[in-house]
């Protein structure tokens, strides 16, 4: 998830049980030119078992170098993002724009798939452009025939954004219409919710995006079963290891700009929290931000009810 799952939110993830994780979504074109952040996020880490790393693009011009440079950096999985709604990104004919035009498509991959062939190729797709009108399964055969190794399938519209439901239906038509594996993906917030996906819809596999934001340890089942004041401890734990991994991996502007995105998430649904997330943003340094995350906790032992998470 751009601005978030990057390589410390990953590496805290897989620590509380994930399988693997993916990169947020690099631009091809931004990689190809040189550009600062997008080289930096074309990092693999050794401690990661499989990194997949996911690449936004319009062609097969600069997405086949793009991927070939992911996989000379260590990539075990190279994911093409087919499911982005962002305008800016549409506009210029990448992530879901790509659901539009089926033929150019199959074209794009068809030339990745040539050329990275020892290394897997994945895709994330969403339901289709425009509620109503799915052409996930379409699509997803498409990626079969071209030698798509797995697709991941985020149910809802472009239209629809990340509002409303996620028709998991759809997710259940593209593992009929396909063999190779298929990951479910949205609305995921539990493990229980994880097992009913699979149950409903036969896939593989389940992607958890902002279910897991603030809340990483969603991936233990261990924590369901500590008393509230052992999941406290387990939280803590958790938060100071992802802020450690922030500093260790961030210079120093990022890194405090990283480590208040995610607390304020942490913070979710605490008695207070919007106070805290105002005072958080205005903190100077990390080390207020640890502190305040430790205060506000001792502060709030009976945390009010998480609100729904969004976007
Ligand atoms: C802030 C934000 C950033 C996202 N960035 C990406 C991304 O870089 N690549 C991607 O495939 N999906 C991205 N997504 C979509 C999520 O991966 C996921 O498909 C979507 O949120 C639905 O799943 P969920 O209900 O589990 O969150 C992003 C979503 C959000 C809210």
């Amino acid at each position: 998830m751009a601005g978030l799952t990057n390589m410390p939110f990953r590496q805290i993830a897989i620590r509380c049980g994930s399988g693997f994780t993916t990169n947020e979504e690099i631009d091809a074109d931004a990689l190809i030119r040189g550009n600062a952040i997008a080289c930096a996020m074309a990092v693999d880490d050794p401690d990661l078992e499989i990194s997949a790393m996911q690449l936004l693009g319009n062609s097969a011009e600069t997405l086949v170098p793009a991927a070939i440079r992911l996989v000379e950096a260590g990539a075990d999985i190279i994911d093409i993002n087919m499911g982005c709604p962002v305008s800016k990104i549409v506009r210029q004919g990448k992530g879901a724009a790509l659901m539009r035009d089926v033929a150019s498509t199959a074209r794009i991959l068809s030339a990745l798939r040539r050329e990275i062939e020892d290394v897997p190729l994945t895709i994330k797709i969403r339901g289709g452009w425009e509620d109503g009108a799915s052409n996930a399964v379409e699509v997803a055969v498409m990626a079969q025939d071209v030698g798509v190794d797995a697709i991941t399938v985020h149910p809802r519209s472009r239209e629809q954004q990340f509002g409303g439901r996620a028709p998991w239906d759809i997710i259940r038509d593209v593992v009929e219409a396909v063999e190779i594996p298929v990951t479910g993906n949205g609305d995921v917030r539990s493990l229980a919710d994880a097992e009913r996906m699979i149950r409903e819809t036969g896939c593989a596999a389940v992607m958890i995006g902002r279910g897991a934001i603030g809340r990483p340890w969603l991936f233990d089942a261990a924590y369901a079963r500590l008393d509230p004041a052992g999941q406290q401890r387990y939280e803590a734990e958790i938060v100071l290891a992802h802020i450690e991994a922030i500093e260790a991996h961030f210079p120093p502007p990022i890194a405090l700009l990283q480590a208040k995105k995610h607390v304020v998430r942490y913070a979710n649904g605490w008695r207070g929290s919007p106070e805290l997330r105002e005072r958080m943003f205005a903190l100077p340094t990390i080390e207020a931000i640890r502190e305040a995350y430790l205060s506000g906790r001792t502060g709030s032992p009976d945390p009010a009810p998480r609100p729904a998470i969004t976007a």
